[in-house]
């Protein structure tokens, strides 16, 4: 839509978790909404998946709602979870600080946007 930019999806296999590939993912994807002038980001998360949604709390992304029945496999709710504005400058110092953190614990962050 246009100003949002909506996560589908995002996945690291099992044997790599908890190695900051989904941070990465993560900071990867809010670079790419950046880039492009999104003003916000939103995305659903199963209400079950407390993984997934302490990952993007992290980020910022606070819950808004629910969608009732909205994984097909098991009618399972989806949380709703959106930014604040994401060009504030409030939003850009704490996603700089994040960064900043992730580099001392990771390294150095290489990536291209598409
Ligand atoms: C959700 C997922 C992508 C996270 O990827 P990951 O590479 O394991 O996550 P990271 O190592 O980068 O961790 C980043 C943050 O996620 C959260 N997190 C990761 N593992 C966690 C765990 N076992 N328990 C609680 N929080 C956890 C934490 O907030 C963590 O930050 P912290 O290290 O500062 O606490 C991964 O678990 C996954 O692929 N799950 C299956 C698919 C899925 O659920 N996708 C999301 C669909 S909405």
């Amino acid at each position: 839509m246009s100003g949002e930019a909506h996560i589908t999806g995002i996945a690291v296999e099992e044997a790599s978790r908890g190695k900051g590939i989904g941070e990465l993912l993560i900071i990867g994807s809010i670079e790419l909404a950046m880039a492009r002038d999104a003003t916000v980001m939103s995305l659903e998360a199963r209400v079950s998946n407390f993984v997934a949604q302490a990952l993007y709390e992290k980020y910022g992304f606070l819950n808004v709602g629910i969608r009732k029945g909205y994984y097909t496999d098991n009618r399972e709710d989806a949380v709703i979870m959106t930014t604040q504005p994401i060009n504030d400058a409030a939003y850009r110092n704490k996603f700089n600080a994040l960064k900043d953190a992730y580099r001392q614990r990771y390294g150095e962050i290489k990536m291209e946007l598409p």
